[in-house]
């Protein structure tokens, strides 16, 4: 308690003179802030139905504001026992504000598929998009999209991801710059 309120105060200190001196960001991002998710691992070792998700955290623009504030949330997409975790439609993420997809064009593996999110902006639905692939990749620490680090561990368990790079060194984030649309992607 008392740790975390001394480093709580000394963030509201830091907050704005880090601030000061970056320029103002012309393209507005989405950030995954971090990902957890489960997939069937079939196999002697694994187990090959389980219930699967993918969820991710998400730091996107507050749209009613006037100064670079952010909002936080969570978007997921589950797959019951015996379903094979594979693309999906859109998805209202926590806050519906944000929707989320998992789209068939990128999906070639449980451990590789592409992201995308949607930001609507206005009520004749414009808004902002953002994709990125997400590969578990370990033999190729060079894969620039190899964020996921996926892991299965003990008998009749799954395969576990998080965004912790191609080893599972330490936790990431996918920054993703967007692009301005005039309505969610078919
Ligand atoms: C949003 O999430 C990020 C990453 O977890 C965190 O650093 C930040 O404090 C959060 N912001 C709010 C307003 O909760
Ligand atoms: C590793 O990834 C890089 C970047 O995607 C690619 O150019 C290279 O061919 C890959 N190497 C192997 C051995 O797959």
């Amino acid at each position: 308690m008392y740790k975390q309120t001394i480093l709580t105060s000394v963030l509201s200190l830091l907050s704005p003179a880090l601030a000061l001196p970056l320029e103002p960001r012309d393209t507005p991002e989405f950030t995954i802030t971090s990902l957890g998710a489960t997939f069937p691992y079939p196999g002697v070792y694994g187990v090959d139905s389980v219930n699967s998700f993918v969820n991710v955290a998400v730091t996107y623009p507050d749209a009613s504001s006037t100064s670079d504030a952010t909002l936080n949330t969570t978007c997921r997409v589950d797959w019951p026992a015996g379903t094979n975790p594979g693309p999906t439609e859109w998805t209202a993420c926590a806050n519906p504000a944000l929707q989320f997809r998992l789209p068939a064009d990128g999906w070639t593996a449980t451990t590789n598929f592409r992201v995308e999110l949607f930001e609507e902006l206005a009520s004749n639905g414009a808004g902002l998009y953002a994709t990125h692939i997400l590969t578990s990749n370990p033999g190729n620490s060079s894969d620039p999209n190899a964020y996921m680090f996926c892991l299965q561990m003990g008998k009749f368990n799954p395969l576990t991801c998080t965004l912790t790079g191609p080893w599972g060194q330490s936790p990431r984030t996918v920054v993703m710059s967007t692009t301005n649309e005039n309505g969610r992607p078919n």
